[in-house]
């Protein structure tokens, strides 16, 4: 069987086992993807390789849907993170675009502030993420009409605002974040019944992946954004990946 027919076969209407408010929303997932996949020309799914983004590369890749992924290589993720990216090839033959920073940026700011120069102050946090991820995402996102994340409400104060529809009006694009209203039980219960691919550092406790030095695993009862950039406070805990939105209402 070739990997796109093993992948259809994996795809039927109806998953086994998932609770009918879950099917409905799966239903829901499937319309919607496939709505922005025809109404743009070009639209790309950013993945950060994480349990949400592995929900929309399921959904995307078992329906054959004319949406591309990509990935920010930072330099900096954890290598389970990066094996990730074999994972999808292996079960769904899909190679994810992978973007990284431009080594003079990252040589750069290494010889001006140290490798690890993110710990002293959240000004060289946002120099650092801004070169690793913020330029390399503006070059994925060059000639795009659409992008859609992984986003959900429910990770933290700063999504409690987050629109399933949105305008990126730093780039005139428009942006979409299908998970919005998704729980991470429903997460997980998807994942879980199409047999998805996970990255392996969510079962020892990070609920939320970024880079390696910039995550750690969570407690019992914490947020599930606690462990990322866990020395700052929760309100500046973005990396400047989803700044510049207008929500559209609806
Ligand atoms: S972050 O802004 O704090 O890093 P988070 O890890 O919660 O974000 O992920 C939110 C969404 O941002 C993901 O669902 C994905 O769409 C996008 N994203 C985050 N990190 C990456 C990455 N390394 N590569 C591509 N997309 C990413
Ligand atoms: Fe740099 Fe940490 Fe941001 Fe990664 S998460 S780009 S290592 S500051």
């Amino acid at each position: 069987m070739t990997a796109a027919a093993a992948v259809t076969a994996l795809a039927p209407d109806l998953a086994p086992g998932l609770a009918p408010g879950l099917a409905q929303k799966v239903a829901q997932l499937d319309q919607f993807l496939a709505g922005i996949a025809s109404r743009h020309g070009s639209i790309k799914l950013a993945s950060s390789l994480a349990a949400e983004d592995m929900v929309l590369t399921h959904a995307i890749l078992s329906r054959h849907l004319k949406i591309t992924i990509f990935s920010l290589n930072t330099g900096r993720l954890h290598a389970e993170t990066v094996a990730m990216i074999d994972r999808v090839s292996e079960r769904y033959g899909y190679q994810i675009e992978q973007f990284y920073p431009l080594s003079s940026a990252v040589d750069a700011y290494v010889e001006t502030h140290g490798i690890n120069a993110f710990y002293e102050s959240i000004e060289l946090r946002k120099q650092c993420c801004e070169m690793r991820k913020v330029e390399p995402l503006n070059r994925a996102l060059s000639g795009v009409d659409a992008w859609v994340t992984g986003q959900r409400r429910e990770q933290s104060v700063t999504r409690a605002e987050l629109h399933l529809e949105e305008r990126d009006s730093a780039r005139g694009i428009a942006k979409y974040n299908p998970l919005t209203d998704w729980t991470e039980a429903e997460v997980w219960a998807y994942l879980e019944a199409f047999a998805v691919p996970v990255n392996p550092l969510h079962a020892r406790g990070y609920p939320s992946i970024g880079c390696e030095p910039c995550t750690r695993a969570v407690r019992p009862g914490e947020d599930s954004r606690a462990g990322r950039w866990w020395w700052e406070s929760r309100d500046s805990k973005e990396c400047g990946l989803h700044i510049s939105i207008t929500a559209i209402p609806g």
